[in-house]
């Protein structure tokens, strides 16, 4: 039997047909990068960050025209060093411009200056770059050299670097004046930095005291507009041949506080069931079936919570979001002391488990894994 295709992704981009919106978020990039505006992204944890970066690439590397931007991505999660920085960026330009006769040319010459040495992933087959110098200050000169031979193209270089905030856990504690000195005089390479770990971006990018202080703008990505995301799964459930009642879609966006990830996940599920009219009482059903698949990975958290961590994360989930975390309304509730929450929160939030939303006034908190949350609930 041919296995229908599933518009709602799970990984990574796929298509601008299967993309929501963020055509806001679009341009602001768009703007920032043609008037040189180098850009910090950021964002809640699969929220939608690098699926941006990738449409916006896709949106520059599709246009067959000529001097269009050369775009690279590149991802430093798995860095722990400035050496393995660098062999990721020289790495990135390398696949990206092996394609392109004259310039890959060159780009391999640059990288024989630097005495680069070639392997392949023996899993996937794909090129790896290492240097290996005795000096530790040559790792610094040959990221100059990259971006000196970035610099130096014909047509404007745009590098996204995703998960930025690993810099920081670098054993060389001035890469980030490295990298800013490095930067502030380029003229035809734009920076998209992004990251989802809020405090130490913002630490990175706002504190008067760090190099990179006040030198990009700011980009927050928030949730995809419910209007947009409601026409986006009743269209993509359509062009398969299917319908989904307004109720169930409406369900959906608000089940998962609309957080990305967690709408692809239930619409890849409900799509997954093969079910021509999907009802809500059929979603109900799908979304109680995927806290069900994941409970031994939410039972598993609970070793690594204290038990104090454990409740407090639990009331939060049963209230759904929380405001007052410290007033004595909750704190009773759940039998905690406002100087419990005060010292329990944190920790939460430090390890990703609970989310703070800071507005103008005030700060709501909830469980970051909303699947997680509804299971909490109803412990
Ligand atoms: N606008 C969109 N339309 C449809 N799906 C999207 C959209 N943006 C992101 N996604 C999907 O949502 C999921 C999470 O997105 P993505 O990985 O881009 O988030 P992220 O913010 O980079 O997460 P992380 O912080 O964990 O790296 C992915 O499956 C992605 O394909
Ligand atoms: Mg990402």
């Amino acid at each position: 039997m041919k296995k229908a295709f599933n518009p709602f992704s799970l990984n990574t981009y796929v298509s601008k047909e299967l993309f929501c919106d963020r055509e806001e978020e679009l341009k602001t990039l768009c703007s920032g990068c043609q008037n040189g505006i180098n850009m910090t992204l950021i964002s809640h944890r699969r929220m939608g960050k690098t699926g941006l970066i990738y449409r916006f690439f896709d949106e520059i590397d599709s246009q067959k025209k000529k001097d269009m931007p050369i775009t690279l991505y590149v991802d430093i999660y798995a860095t722990q060093n400035l050496k393995e920085f660098t062999q990721q960026c020289a790495e990135v330009i390398f696949k990206k411009l092996s394609n392109k006769n004259g310039l890959g040319k060159r780009f391999l010459k640059v990288l024989k200056g630097m005495h680069a040495v070639f392997s392949y992933n023996t899993l996937t087959g794909e090129p790896k770059l290492s240097f290996e110098y005795q000096e530790p200050a040559a790792y610094e000169y040959s990221l100059q050299t990259l971006f000196q031979f970035l610099e130096s193209q014909k047509t404007p270089v745009i590098v996204a670097i995703d998960e930025f905030q690993q810099v920081s856990a670098y054993p060389e504690k001035n890469t980030e004046a490295l990298l800013r000195t490095m930067i502030q005089f380029m003229q035809n390479v734009n920076f998209i930095f992004s990251g989802s770990n809020r405090r130490l971006m913002s630490e990175i990018f706002s504190n008067a005291a760090r190099p990179f202080f006040s030198s990009t703008q700011f980009l927050f990505l928030d949730t995809i507009p419910t209007a947009s995301y409601q026409s986006f799964i009743i269209e993509k459930f359509a062009e398969q041949k299917r319908t989904i009642s307004a109720e169930a879609v409406d369900f959906i966006l608000s089940w998962t506080f609309a957080h990305t990830y967690y709408v692809q996940a239930v619409c890849n599920r409900i799509f997954a069931e093969n079910i021509t009219k999907i009802d809500l009482t059929a979603t109900k059903q799908i979304c109680y079936e995927i806290l069900k698949t994941q409970e031994p990975i939410f039972m598993q958290y609970r070793n690594l919570l204290t038990p104090a961590q454990w409740e407090l994360l639990k009331a939060i989930a049963k209230e759904k979001q929380v405001t007052q975390p410290t007033s004595g309304k909750f704190t009773k509730k759940y039998g905690f002391t406002a100087s419990n929450v005060q010292r329990i929160l944190p920790v939460l939030l430090e390890k990703e488990m609970a989310l703070a939303m800071p507005t103008v006034t005030e700060t709501t908190y909830r469980v970051y894994n909303c699947f997680m949350g509804h299971w909490l609930a109803e412990l």
